[in-house]
């Protein structure tokens, strides 16, 4: 496919999926991946309604399947790569928040964050990763989070996948470099987004008081994190995380 994106993001009409690609974070990757050139197809897990309207605003493809379930993501990559082609870009960007103290919190949130996080992240690379050794060629992007590195009260669930996904990157990184695939993470800090905007107003005064940049990220800001670690000029770049955090927390 012919594109006239600007140079440097990797531009090569590529197939670009983005889980929970229709809102957030994942949404804005979408939209800076079509721009850059790539053939984006969005999956989303049940909100049909707004992944239309997304699919009818920005003229991009919408999947709808539970990245929790293996069968499903198989039978979802199985639909994108029929429509569009090969997928050279997975960005598991799905996750989903069951904020609790942890004395309180039950077993079936926990679970549920762990199904949807980190085990989405597991099969939907499982779904993609034996078509990328054999093309050698993949870019996975994990979206982790600035609560994976620092911790959060109210966020052992959360805190525990997005960590995971930081040793999941490091080792499927390792396991990709000889087939030219990299695997890296971005960890997001509180951005403006439905997720952060669920939390109550006085927390979230309080965590912004604590940002030097004083303000929410932009999710076009995370994404354009996205679009640097895909370019093929970042091909050198494996198993790293990338904060994106105004200052919050430096590694
Ligand atoms: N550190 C230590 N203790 C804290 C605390 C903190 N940051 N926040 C609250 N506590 C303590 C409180 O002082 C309170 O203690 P006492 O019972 O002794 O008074 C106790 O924890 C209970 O606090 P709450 O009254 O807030 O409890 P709750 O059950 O009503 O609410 C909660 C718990 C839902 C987790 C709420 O505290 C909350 O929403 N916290 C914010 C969680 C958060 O930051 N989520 C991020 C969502 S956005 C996201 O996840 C995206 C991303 O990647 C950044």
């Amino acid at each position: 496919m012919e594109t006239d994106a600007p140079s440097g993001q990797g531009l090569t009409g590529r197939v670009a999926l983005v889980t929970g690609g229709t809102s957030g974070i994942g949404a804005a990757t979408a939209e800076a991946l079509l721009a850059a050139g790539y053939r984006v197809a969005a999956n989303y897990g049940s909100n049909k309604q707004a992944a239309q309207a997304f699919a009818a605003r920005t003229g991009i493809p919408v999947f709808a399947w539970n990245v929790a379930d293996l069968a499903a993501c198989e039978a979802g990559v199985a639909q994108v790569q029929a429509a569009l082609g090969p997928v050279a870009v997975l960005v598991n960007n799905a996750g989903i928040t069951r904020d609790a103290m942890l004395h309180k919190m039950t077993a079936g949130q926990w679970r549920e964050v762990l199904d949807v996080n980190l085990g989405g992240c597991f099969s939907m690379c499982r779904a993609v990763i034996e078509g990328m050794r054999e093309r050698r060629f993949g870019r996975i992007i994990n979206m982790s989070s600035i609560n994976g590195l620092a911790g959060q009260a109210g966020q052992a669930n959360y805190a525990a996948t997005k960590a995971g996904l930081i040793g999941f990157t490091k080792s499927l990184a390792l396991e990709g470099a000889s087939c030219n695939i990299t695997v890296n993470a971005i960890a997001p800090g509180y951005t403006d987004t439905a997720m952060v905007s669920a939390v109550r107003p006085e927390v979230l005064e309080n965590i912004l008081k604590s940002v030097p940049m004083g303000r929410l990220a932009t999710p076009a800001e995370i994404a354009r994190g996205v679009l640097f670690l895909a370019a093929d000029e970042a091909g050198f770049i494996t198993g790293i995380t990338l904060s994106i955090n105004g200052g919050k927390y430096m590694t």
